[in-house]
């Protein structure tokens, strides 16, 4: 049973377009909406597939959103799957955070989360047992990170609504779960952190890369496929046990450690 009727938010670029490019091989009907026509509309054209839905879409506009669902509903006559990968990043020091700039991360990365469940739940409850949801977080929905509190609060808030969702929708069997990725530096997001990166210490590209590698306990940094291979999971019918999951995909970071002042143990 693979998700026949899926949109993805955020779908014109990184995880979101990688996951459709999957979806689309399946031979799911995929509807990528986002905010910037330009790419969706170079998405389209790369994607090339009657099955595509491209749609302009303002996560933070409840009218937006209503739009975009009600377009899926018209075109593929309901839906099973909402993957919400649209998002931002805020960098800087607490100080310098602006309101405006607090308010635009939390309302596209977290209140747009919202709003898109909210739209698409009579539809995924109608599908039922085929209906899921798929929330990308971040190792920070689990972790503080300096520098970045927005994006940290807004990530460990799609944590909470993911699980409060999960509930809500179990009855219907409809699965809510969450993707908390590393980074990946070839995305539009992972581009930005790479800039703000060079631009804090100095390093190029291959030595930032390289340092990361160096701390993550698989000793490299992963793919968009790493993420994507976990999104395709949380929609597949093998996952239809799991539902409130915040899965890291972060090849052990989180999850080991050495003794304080051992080094790296070895
Ligand atoms: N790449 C990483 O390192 C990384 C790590 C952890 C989590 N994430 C998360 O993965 C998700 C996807 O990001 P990505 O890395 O693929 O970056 P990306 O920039 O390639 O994709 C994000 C997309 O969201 C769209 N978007 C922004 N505001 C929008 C709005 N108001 N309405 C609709 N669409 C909007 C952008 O136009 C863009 O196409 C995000 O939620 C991000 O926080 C990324």
């Amino acid at each position: 049973m693979k998700p026949r009727r899926a949109l993805i938010t955020g779908g014109a670029s990184g995880f979101g377009l990688s996951t459709a490019k999957a979806l689309l091989a399946q031979g799911a009907q995929v509807a990528i909406a986002d905010i910037d026509e330009e790419k969706l509309h170079a998405a389209a054209e790369e994607l090339n597939n009657d099955q595509i839905l491209p749609l302009r879409l303002d996560v933070t506009s409840p009218a937006s959103v209503q739009q975009t669902v009600t377009a899926c509903d018209k075109r593929f006559g309901g839906l099973d799957a909402l993957v919400n990968s649209a998002g931002v990043i805020h960098f800087g020091p607490l100080e310098e955070t602006t309101e405006a700039d607090w308010d635009r991360v939390i309302d596209i990365d977290l209140k747009g989360v919202f709003l898109c469940c909210q739209a698409a739940a009579p539809l995924l409850r109608q599908s039922g047992q085929r209906g899921r949801i798929v929330n990308i977080g971040s190792d920070v929905s689990k972790i503080g990170c300096a520098l970045i509190a927005s994006y940290c609060a807004a990530k460990f808030g799609v944590v909470g609504l993911t699980k409060a969702l999960a509930g809500e929708l179990a009855p219907d069997g409809v699965t809510v779960n969450c993707v908390c990725p590393i980074g990946v530096s070839t995305t539009g997001m992972g581009q930005d952190v790479l800039a703000y990166k060079h631009q804090t210490t100095g390093a190029n590209n291959e030595a930032i890369l390289d340092a990361t590698a160096a701390d993550i306990p698989l000793g490299r940094n992963p793919t968009q496929g790493d993420i994507v291979n976990a999104i395709l999971f949380f929609l597949a019918e093998e996952s239809s046990f799991l539902t409130g999951v915040a899965l890291d995909v972060d090849g052990g970071l989180l999850s080991t450690s050495t003794l304080p002042g051992f080094g790296d143990g070895q």
